[in-house]
């Protein structure tokens, strides 16, 4: 399973990057909000900025919904970098652009997926990533991991080359739980990638193997 960080703070892709185990990077308006980053130049150089730190995709997300506006932003993000993939939201005008950037080759990534007729669609669209947003779902008391395993089966169905990338990860179940589903890709914060090393016996196991080599080479 692939390894996205969803952030758009350089500090954390440098972590999540130097740590060895990253493939690519997610952000959204909201994630680039966060991080003060706003004004068409400063989003375009942040952009640059975060595929000059990684070595896999990096999403980044079109603000316009319509047909026309997503193809124009969406073709000026891609020239950016080889390693954009443009992020279309799920809606009508997004399925056609999905449809138009498949056919010219251009990676993308279709978010605000919510349910599997959805995914469905995104696929048959050619999108290269589609976005089930698990977290959010359990936010609204409907099991998001649920949908993971449905998007799988249909995928699987038919052999879809869209990749199932599981998105609105909150912690560190539901990393484990999307790779036991077989979900492509994970995108989640850096909390929850760390939170993959720690357990209570590691810890102290560790301390016990140092005391037994200070004590015996004293
Ligand atoms: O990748 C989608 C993600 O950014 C949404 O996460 O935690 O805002 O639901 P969250």
């Amino acid at each position: 399973m692939k390894f996205f960080i969803d952030t758009a703070n350089l500090d954390q892709i440098r972590e999540a990057q130097d740590l060895g185990v990253l493939d690519g990077v997610t952000t959204n308006p909201s994630l680039m909000a966060k991080e003060g980053i706003s004004g068409e130049e400063n989003v375009i150089n942040h952009y640059k900025a975060i595929c000059e730190i990684v070595d896999g995709d990096v999403s980044a997300e079109v603000i316009s919904t319509d047909y026309e506006g997503i193809i124009k932003e969406g073709l000026a993000l891609a020239e950016l970098n080889p390693k954009i993939v443009v992020k279309v939201p799920m809606i009508k005008d997004g399925v056609k652009a999905l449809k138009f950037f498949s056919d010219q080759g251009i990676k993308t990534n279709c978010t605000l997926v919510f349910s599997a007729g959805q995914a469905l669609l995104a696929a048959k669209a050619g999108a290269t990533y589609v976005s089930p947003f698990i977290g959010r779902l359990d936010d609204i008391s409907t099991d998001g991991l649920d949908l993971i395993e449905k998007i799988r089966v249909i995928y699987d169905n038919y052999s879809y080359d869209t990749e199932i990338l599981a998105a609105s990860v909150r912690h560190p179940m539901h990393i484990i739980e999307c790779a036991e589903i077989g979900a492509d890709v994970m995108t989640g914060p850096l909390s929850a990638i760390t939170a993959l090393l720690k357990h209570p016996l590691t810890d102290i196991g560790l301390e016990k193997f140092l005391a037994d080599h200070a004590k015996s080479n004293k």
